[in-house]
């Protein structure tokens, strides 16, 4: 006889998702090799929202998806209310996957008077009790640190980079970063691209009005270049339509569209089209529905990127040798969503 009852080493994980985008989750799932455990979840007619899981998460790891697509701030909502259930049934762990993370470019004050939003969405994931929080691509790395825990912040980056090298000549190509936020991330891109040329569209914005760049010109040499513009998010597709336009008036051979987060609002999908970029590659980090979808659109599976994270997280394995590794990792295949 001992002092302690001895426990199980048992360990599962669980995988739950809320209903802005199921699809990504069932992929997810499907690279893991389990199903994606039932929820069941409704509205109330005032628009509240009930959730309930179907089995006991006691004890398990959990991990709770939900891409922040619209209505974002009722799918927020689902996400925290699934996270607080999943708390008050006893999951040993809870992870937030949020592949997009909304509000994440609401990371600091431009005037007196506003908000820090992304900050506040962190703290609602704490207050609802999630213990990590796994995002690809935030818009700026350093609002990690807005949790006070874990957060693994994914790259989409090596995938995109691997598609980049396997669909086009890379002999002649300038890496553009579309402002100056990003180009710490251009410069990761051209070393991964045999260390080629850089180049930014220097850009100022109008503060008072939500996405909306005031003027811009191409610090950098692009003529008679195949230039890749790569940003964290297309929203009405503003900043990466006008740094096209910038790059054709200088002269560039080509320009190629890569961004993680296909957001796709207002008029994104029509001037993209229109726009004269060789190709626009995206993640599914958020839906891309067949209506926003164009010929020369290319979206790439996340699902494959989110599942190695968990695995690796679950088994305690190392998350940064993803990226290090990326695509080695998964084999050469590409998945498109
Ligand atoms: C800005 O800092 C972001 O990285 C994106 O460039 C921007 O939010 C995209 O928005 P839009 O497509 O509406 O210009």
């Amino acid at each position: 006889m001992g002092v302690l009852l001895k426990g199980t080493p048992k360990k599962n994980l669980v995988l739950v998702t809320g209903r802005a985008y199921p699809k990504l989750a069932n992929d997810v799932a499907k690279q893991l090799g389990i199903d994606v455990l039932k929820t069941t979840s409704y509205d109330f007619a005032d628009g509240e929202i009930y959730c309930r899981y179907t089995e006991s998460v006691r004890g398990t790891d959990a991990f709770v998806l939900q891409s922040h697509t619209q209505p974002i701030n009722k799918w927020i909502m689902e996400q925290l209310i699934m996270i607080d259930a999943m708390k008050r049934a006893s999951a040993r762990s809870i992870t937030a996957i949020v592949p997009f993370l909304g509000y994440s470019r609401q990371d600091k004050k431009h005037l007196g008077r506003e908000p820090i939003s992304s900050r506040l969405i962190f703290d609602l994931f704490t207050t609802a009790g999630a213990d990590r929080i796994m995002s690809v691509d935030l818009h700026a790395a350093q609002s990690q640190g807005f949790f006070n825990g874990p957060v693994d912040a994914l790259q989409a980056m090596p995938l995109l980079v691997s598609y980049v090298r396997d669909s086009m000549d890379i002999s002649n190509v300038t890496v553009v970063s579309p402002d100056a936020g990003r180009i710490r991330v251009a410069e990761q891109w051209a070393s991964r691209l045999n260390n080629c040329p850089l180049a930014y569209i220097h850009k100022t914005r109008d503060i008072t009005c939500a996405n909306h760049a005031v003027s811009k010109r191409v610090i950098g040499d692009v003529r008679g270049k195949d230039c890749i513009i790569t940003d964290d998010m297309i929203d009405t597709g503003g900043t990466i339509i006008g740094a096209v336009e910038c790059l054709k008036e200088q002269g560039a051979k080509s320009v190629t569209i890569v961004a993680t987060h296909a957001l796709f609002n207002g008029d994104a999908v029509e001037n993209l089209k229109n726009c004269g970029a060789r190709k626009v590659i995206v993640t599914d980090t958020v839906p891309v529905p067949q209506e926003k979808r164009f010929d020369n659109l290319v979206v790439l599976s996340i699902a494959p990127l989110i599942a190695a994270a968990m695995k690796a997280v679950f088994t305690d394995g190392s998350v940064a040798d993803l990226f290090a590794n990326y695509p080695e990792h998964h084999g050469k295949e590409f998945l498109l969503a």
